[in-house]
């Protein structure tokens, strides 16, 4: 099999490159000749830097560029992270000079086409949502869920009522339990129903009058739509509690409903992962959040407001704000991306990607249901979940078919999570690909499942044709080398 990475001529590191006295660059004299510069400034000794020519740098990067793999490369299957392609024009309209260059501290009045970019998006979130209104400040999915439960215990806490506890189905995004607890609640797990889903009575046992909120994945970290949500929303407010949706997961589901139509009080959109901004390596995020009207006055500031005369003003002056979560007004750029990315879709467009994200991922699961296990049979929204009952009895390892993808020039899918399925392999193909290319890796996929039954030892060892083959992850996380040292 011909591996597609192109990985395996990359030599080693190439840091240590070069020979002293080489350099990159010749700064121009000019006619006043060399620049003086005081001696008490000098350098008693050169910097422990290498010695490059220029040749040898664009090399450097270029190879490093090419050790990495991205959306721009091939499908990029990371279950839970909606890794899709990012169309240019977005791109480029993040890139306007006017809005690149614009800088955060600007009064009103100077920034007006930015504010209407601001204005506009916040409609057309409140119109796919359904919400009343709309943030933008929160810079990433979980700080989005941290702002949407501190309005929460706002508007608990404006009523005199001190709730501590919020209910989490043990199918929910690992960063929800994280944001309740940031938010001084007491999480409550709550265990999904055979079929991977809410159970009402569960949640009716467990909803007290002491439960502030409930937190649900919609759709689920199975890939599974939360049938009984509705039902679970009644329940929830019936005892004075809210509803927190975490709509990170938006693109299996816009504009085919309104989450506000299913009782939800809060919701979170993660812009990178679902309205086209590149994403991965940290950032950057943006995690605006929607309110039904109870929790409108609790915003955090600055909100974005038309005047009566048509212009546009940020304003602070809404008493009961939870305050400032953010400095400046969030993520500028990734909110022009966004509107860039609804404008060239328009309704029937968000439709279509719903309707393809969630196509693809049942292609894929058809596909591989007979080979790979399926914890939750039938139908699954934008991801597929299979676990490691099949692959485990050959001796084989849920890690060892991710990284056996890397040789066939994939990034490996998610593993390990949700924690509910025993070696998780989690599949998120997403609605930019084609059956073209979902057949291409589905191919890959078999081949690998091949392997299981005839060689699994190929896959112990595997990847093979990466610069690196299985670093220890734990420590590569904790102990991150950034830098490059020099030997001394
Ligand atoms: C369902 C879900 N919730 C929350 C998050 C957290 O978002 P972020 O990584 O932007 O903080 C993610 C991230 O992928 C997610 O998939």
């Amino acid at each position: 099999m011909a591996a597609r990475s192109g990985l395996e001529h990359v030599e080693p590191s190439i840091f240590e490159r070069g020979a002293p006295g080489r350099t990159g660059v010749q700064m121009p004299c000019g006619e006043a000749g060399e620049p003086k510069i005081p001696s008490s400034l000098l350098r008693r000794e050169a910097p422990l830097l290498p010695e490059v020519a220029e040749y040898e740098v664009v090399r450097h990067f270029t190879r490093l560029s090419r050790l990495n793999y991205g959306v721009d490369i091939g499908l990029y299957p990371l279950g839970s992270c909606t890794m899709k392609y990012n169309p240019r024009v977005c791109e480029d309209a993040a890139a306007l000079p006017g809005f690149a260059n614009l800088h955060p501290m600007l009064p009103d009045g100077m920034a007006q086409g930015a504010l209407e970019v601001m204005y506009e998006l916040e409609k057309a979130l409140v119109e796919l949502s359904g919400m009343s209104a709309i943030t933008l400040l929160p810079a990433a999915g979980a700080h989005g869920e941290l702002t949407g439960m501190k309005v929460i215990r706002a508007a608990l806490e404006a009523r005199g009522d001190f709730r501590k506890k919020v209910l989490i189905p043990d199918t929910a995004h690992g960063t929800n339990p994280a944001t309740s607890t940031l938010n001084g609640f007491q999480v409550v797990p709550i265990k999904s129903n055979e079929q991977g889903v809410l159970d009402p009575a569960v949640v009716a046992a467990a909803m007290t009058d002491e439960v502030a909120a409930i937190m649900i994945t919609n759709p689920n970290t199975l890939g599974l739509f939360e049938t009984n949500i509705f039902q679970v929303s009644q329940i929830v407010h019936e005892k004075g509690g809210f509803v927190y949706g975490d709509g990170a997961n938006f693109n299996a589901i816009m504009g085919k409903y309104r989450p506000a139509c299913l009782g939800l009080d809060v919701i979170q959109f993660n812009l990178h992962k679902t309205f086209s901004t590149p994403h991965g390596g940290g950032g950057p995020g943006s995690g605006p959040v929607g309110v039904a009207d109870a929790l409108v006055p609790f915003l955090p500031v600055p909100r974005v407001a038309r005047n009566a005369d048509g212009t546009f003003a940020l304003r602070e002056d809404f008493p009961q704000s939870i305050g400032r979560v953010r400095t400046f007004q969030g993520q500028f750029l990734v909110m022009v991306r966004a509107l860039a990315y609804l404008r060239a879709l328009g309704a029937e467009g968000c439709r279509r990607v719903a309707e393809r994200a969630v196509l693809n991922a049942n292609y894929v699961r058809v596909r591989l249901q007979d080979r790979l296990h399926v914890p939750y049979p039938g139908f699954c929204m934008h991801e597929v979940v299979f676990s490691e009952k099949f692959h485990k009895k050959a001796g084989v390892e849920t890690m060892d078919i991710a990284k056996r993808l890397m040789d066939r020039g994939y990034h490996p899918p998610t593993v390990y999570f949700p924690l509910v399925v025993h070696g998780a392999i989690m599949i998120e193909p997403t609605e930019t690909e084609d059956k073209a290319t979902l057949d291409e890796f589905i191919g890959a996929m078999e081949g690998i499942l091949d392997e299981v039954a005839t060689n699994p030892d190929a896959l112990h060892h595997a990847p093979s044709v990466t610069s690196i083959s299985r670093p220890d992850e734990v420590l590569a996380a904790r102990q991150p080398v950034l830098t490059w040292k020099p030997a001394v």
